[in-house]
């Protein structure tokens, strides 16, 4: 990462493309939020924009999807302020970091995590392929960065934890990738319930068709001419987002060794965690 040091800063101890604006960071807590805006959290590569796709489909595109948060200058602030109202916000930030007024104003959030092994490849993957990000030695150097929470956006394991210590306040909603892999319309239904959005059987199918990988993946180069589509502070190319979508692609990159470190760093950081003990590898 030393030899490219302009595309990364750190920030709170953080480190943050610099898509992301010093000024705009020091400044987020001024941030005004709205009772009504739908904050969509995760950490990088855990199924940000599919998350996005089924939220535009459930309110039938009647709402602004913004850019992420952090993305941008310090006239981002003022461009929020513009936006016509339901604001969708993206955003990859630690809790600690959300803008002061979204908690304040109790405003909804919707966590979605996925299993930090498969969310390693995915990152690495994107390392490999983002023009936004360094470029990083073989998988076994980005292994060790990942596990010591020196990748974009920080460790996996600290940003899991400061969003669970909060999820009984009523206003935030886990989701799990893997869940959603497996049933799909489900999770939609839950997420409906959350938002208060009645929805019926048959538009459960239909937005889960809509929201399929293959479905997504094929639908890249119409979304790609919609510049207001940047839903991941990373990259505005939604030609890099879609790989594999799968779950269980981190055996094709662990070795033995690599996993059982893995799972001891786990086992450690995650000891008090609840949500930890749902996440099951396959
Ligand atoms: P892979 O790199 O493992 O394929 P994010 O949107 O947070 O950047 O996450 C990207 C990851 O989510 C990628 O994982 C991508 O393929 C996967 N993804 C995107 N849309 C998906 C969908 N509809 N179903 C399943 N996985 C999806």
């Amino acid at each position: 990462m030393s030899g490219q040091p302009s595309l990364i800063h750190t920030f709170n101890g953080i480190p943050f493309t610099t898509r992301s604006s010093t000024e705009l960071l020091k400044s987020l807590d001024t941030f005004q939020a709205r009772e009504d805006d739908v904050v969509l959290v995760s950490f990088p590569k855990s199924g940000t924009h599919w998350l996005a796709e089924i939220i535009k489909h459930l309110y039938a595109s009647n709402v602004t999807l913004t850019s992420p948060i952090e993305f941008g200058e310090l006239s981002k602030l003022e461009e929020m302020k513009n936006l016509p109202s339901r604001r969708i916000i993206p955003t990859h930030l630690s809790y600690g970091m959300l803008p002061r007024d979204l908690k304040a104003k109790k405003c909804k959030a919707i966590y979605i995590v996925r299993n930090p092994k498969d969310t390693a490849v995915s990152l690495y993957h994107y390392y490999r392929d983002n023009p936004n990000l360094p470029t990083i030695e073989a998988w076994p150097t980005y292994f060790n960065m990942f596990l010591h929470g020196e990748v974009v956006c920080g460790s996996w394991f600290d940003h899991v934890l400061g969003w669970e210590e909060h999820k009984n306040e009523g206003t935030i909603l886990i989701l799990y990738y893997e869940s959603m892999k497996k049933n799909l319309p489900k999770s939609i239904r839950k997420i409906s319930n959350f938002l208060g959005i009645s929805i019926t059987e048959q538009e459960i199918n239909e937005v889960s068709r809509m929201s399929s990988f293959s479905e997504m993946k094929n639908n890249v180069d119409k979304e790609n001419n919609d510049p207001n589509h940047t839903v991941c502070a990373l990259t505005s190319n939604r030609k890099l987002i879609f790989r594999k979508g799968a779950v269980g692609d981190w055996k094709n990159h662990f070795t033995a060794k690599q996993n059982r470190l893995f799972d001891d760093v786990y086992e450690s950081k995650m000891e008090s965690s609840a949500l930890a003990r749902r996440i099951k590898y396959e």
